[in-house]
């Protein structure tokens, strides 16, 4: 058996929209397809304006920059995450405070961010982690206390909701990633939200290098120039043409995926509690199946199943390590334990996730995973 952990699936259009993006011979950024991708996400999910960038990273920087951070401000960020989604901010010079992670799910605990906010706190950045919402209610509540931003790193939250609204919709920007790891891929790629119409030309301007170059395309000025600060954070037609082909298919893909998320949670949850507990949706969050993970009750238990899933040719991984003990950000951090995050970043495993990942496979995966549990 050798089934890897993630495999990039590709819905047959792909090559044909490309083609026809260097046939249409306008290959640079802000053509057809990168509009119609746009457009497809602002109906679909009613996120104001969506502007394709070259990764989430970039949707990240770019919302950094909107939020005018500068160097000092603080920024309230997961300490279980991906490196951009602190990175990001860290370049226009903020002070990330790390924040631990509920008991129950990776997400951010929004009970204990209230006590983390000083006079410098400019925007909390929550990230839905495995696609599941985390409780926004409850965190845009605190930001609009504080009048603080509220960026959603939405990186993995493609087609997931909270309380029946669209994640990537709440906060007043969002930032979402297509990187070939993620449910609808680009190769790389991601795309900024923006839900507070306050940013929405600012964010134009960032995008096409600081200049108001989309206006002057709309006829909306006789000329275009240097106007802001930016860089050039917008994707190729070519990679917007793969995406769009991904997009058309968003359905189908996810009807799969979350068939493939129900069959593992099926046979394993007999044995979860006493090994090992399954990934929680609490109630307020759909699950758009970006991930099947489970949490071993130590390291050691953890790093044996993925050793006995490996040695039948099955790669399992573990996930981040936490951002506030990471030899970039240590010496920065304030020296507060976050034990939740680093009980996720020791015992978390994620189980292979893929659309073409067959019936099949998942059951002989989980018959390992039974196995091991009876030795
Ligand atoms: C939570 C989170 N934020 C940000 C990113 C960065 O995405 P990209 O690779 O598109 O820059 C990722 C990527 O895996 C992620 O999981």
């Amino acid at each position: 058996m050798n089934i890897p952990f993630n495999k990039p699936h590709l819905t047959g259009k792909e090559a044909h929209y490309m083609y026809q993006a260097v046939a249409d011979g306008k290959l640079s950024g802000n053509g057809a397809f990168t509009k119609k991708c746009q457009q497809f996400f602002e109906e679909r999910y009613g996120f104001k304006k969506c502007l394709l960038t070259t990764s989430c990273t970039d949707a990240l920087e770019m919302a950094a920059i909107l939020c005018d951070i500068q160097p000092g401000d603080e920024v309230i960020v997961p300490s279980y995450t991906f490196v951009s989604s602190a990175l990001a901010f860290v370049r226009s010079g903020a002070k990330i405070v790390f924040a631990d992670s509920m008991q129950s799910n990776p997400n951010i605990d929004a009970e204990k961010i209230e006590a983390l906010i000083t006079p410098r706190t400019k925007v909390i950045v929550p990230v839905h982690y495995a696609g599941v919402a985390c409780d926004m209610d409850r965190i845009m509540e605190i930001a609009n206390k504080y009048n603080i931003l509220v960026v959603e790193d939405a990186a993995q939250a493609i087609d997931s909701y909270y309380k029946g609204r669209p994640l990537g919709s709440i906060g007043h920007l969002s930032a979402f990633s297509f990187h070939e790891t993620k449910n609808i891929i680009a190769g790389e790629g991601g795309m900024l939200c923006i839900n507070d119409e306050r940013f929405i030309r600012r964010a134009e301007i960032i995008w096409e290098k600081g200049t108001n170059r989309a206006e002057f395309f709309r006829g909306e000025v006789n000329k275009y120039g240097w106007v802001d600060i930016g860089s050039s954070f917008l994707p190729s037609e070519v990679n917007a043409a793969f995406l769009w082909a991904q997009l058309e298919n968003l359905d189908e893909i996810q009807t799969h995926r979350k068939h493939l998320w129900e069959l593992y949670k099926a046979e394993l949850s007999a044995i979860g509690n006493r090994q090992f507990v399954l990934s929680d949706i609490p109630e307020y969050a759909t699950n758009n199946a970006h991930m099947f993970y489970l949490v071993c009750k130590n390291l050691d238990a953890r790093s044996a199943l993925i050793k006995h899933l490996k040695d039948k040719g099955v790669l399992a991984v573990f996930h981040y390590l936490s951002l506030h003990s990471s030899p970039y950000y240590a010496d920065k951090h304030d020296g507060r334990d976050l034990p939740e995050c680093d009980r996720f970043a020791d015992c978390l495993v994620r189980l292979p996730m893929y659309c073409d990942l067959k019936d099949e496979d998942v059951l002989e995966i989980c018959k390992m995973i039974k196995s091991y549990e009876m030795k």
